[in-house]
């Protein structure tokens, strides 16, 4: 087997620490999943799209390892981000007599990541899991840090866990058979990092941004790494988001009201914080905290990735309105008052509270 540079990023989060492997054609390498702890069984989880594309690969570096390797393959969609898709997980568990050492490995984008990792928080009382990430998404962002969890119809990820992964394999030509669409929405996760804590890693993008988009893969094995690095360096300092890992929320308050508000799936979870962060930047501006070329800067860098940046009309009566009532469902809502992420233009980010009057304005000069 071929051998490519394996790149490592580590979580120091003391007994819950674990790496995340970078690199082409890690999926089928047994020796990615070494130091997963031992069990007899372990189980895919996947979806209907990626499970005919990789499943039987990482079904073959697992049959090394484990005695049994099940498969569960879940309705694909972020409308099947649900109590009743999580129950087939549970089904399958018990069905093929599962017990608490089983290792779950969540196979796809960040709807199954997100699941995968809740339903091992919680079948049993806590089994582990490895996170093997296919969407450039899940590689820069879902998969690492722990929060795992499902929609409820009234918000977004509202019910969850913390729950970290043992590890997580990012294999980087998975990103190959990756939809335009979806490549770009992945890039949004891959831009928030830049205002929110470097400004070196945003000038990267902007100058890099071509080649990410058709898939460079130097520039693409940087990208998931300077993203990993940067949401260790958060998530170890704030694992339960007590603070400072609500700056990785940065565009996220706008974006699920988006997500929400049109119904999940209609814009992807990617687009709606692409859009998000141009209002959050607006909203930023508004607050006399960023310059208004930096508000055009990061505009058009979410544009050139392939990302809207007018946000959809929610209600034809009273748009803003509906923005709002939906965003003070946000859980860094505090007693009714919606708290935004803001950027100052230096690679620095925090949370403000602002008039409703302002966000309305800013609302609707952001929408189309
Ligand atoms: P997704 O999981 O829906 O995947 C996107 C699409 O790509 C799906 O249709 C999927 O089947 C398909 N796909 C996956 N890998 C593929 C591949 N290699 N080739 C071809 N098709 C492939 O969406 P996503 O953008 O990966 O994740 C979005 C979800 O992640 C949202 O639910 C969001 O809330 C969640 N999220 C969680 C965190 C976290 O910290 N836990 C962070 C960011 C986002
Ligand atoms: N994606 C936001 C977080 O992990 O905290």
């Amino acid at each position: 087997m071929q051998i490519h540079p394996i790149r490592c990023v580590d979580i120091a989060l003391g007994e819950r620490s674990y790496p995340i492997l970078i690199a082409e054609a890690l999926l089928d390498n047994p020796a990615a999943y070494r130091d997963v702890p031992n069990a007899t069984s372990a189980m895919i989880v996947t979806n209907e799209t990626v499970a005919p594309l990789y499943a039987a690969r990482l079904e073959q570096a697992l049959g090394a390892r484990f005695k049994s390797v099940h498969l569960v393959t879940l309705p694909d969609g972020e409308e099947y981000k649900t109590w009743q898709t999580l129950n087939l997980v549970f089904d399958a568990l018990l069905r093929h007599g599962c017990d608490r050492k089983t290792v779950l490995f969540a196979l796809g984008g960040g709807v199954v990541g997100d699941m995968t990792g809740f339903a091992a928080a919680s079948y049993m009382r806590g089994v582990p899991f490895v996170q093997v990430p296919t969407t450039l998404l899940a590689q820069v962002d879902s998969s690492v840090g722990g929060k795992t969890g499902i929609n409820h119809p009234l918000g977004k990820n509202m019910v969850g866990a913390f729950y970290q992964p043992q590890l997580v394999v990012c294999d980087l030509g998975t990103l190959k058979t990756l939809p335009q669409r979806e490549l770009s929405a992945g890039l949004a996760e891959v831009i928030k990092y830049g205002p929110i804590a470097d400004m070196a890693f945003l000038d990267w993008i902007e100058t890099n941004l071509d080649a990410l988009l058709r898939r460079d893969a130097v520039a693409l094995a940087y990208a998931v790494q300077r993203s990993c690095e940067i949401k260790a360096w958060v998530v170890g300092q704030d694992e339960r988001e007590s603070g400072l890992r609500a700056i990785l929320n940065f565009g996220h308050t706008f974006g699920h009201a988006i997500e929400a508000g049109l119904g999940y799936g209609k814009w992807l979870h990617g687009e709606a914080v692409g859009c998000g962060m141009v209002m959050a930047a607006h909203l930023s501006h508004a607050l006399g905290l960023v310059q208004a070329d930096f508000v055009e800067r990061l505009s058009g860098l979410v544009r050139r990735a392939g990302l809207p940046i007018k946000g959809p009309c929610l209600s034809d009566s009273d748009n803003a309105g509906r923005y709002l009532e939906l965003m003070r469902m946000d859980k860094k809502a505090e007693g009714g008052e919606i708290r935004f992420v803001v950027i100052d233009g230096s690679s620095s980010a925090s949370m403000r509270a602002a008039p409703d009057a302002m966000v309305r304005q800013v609302i609707d000069a952001c929408c189309s």
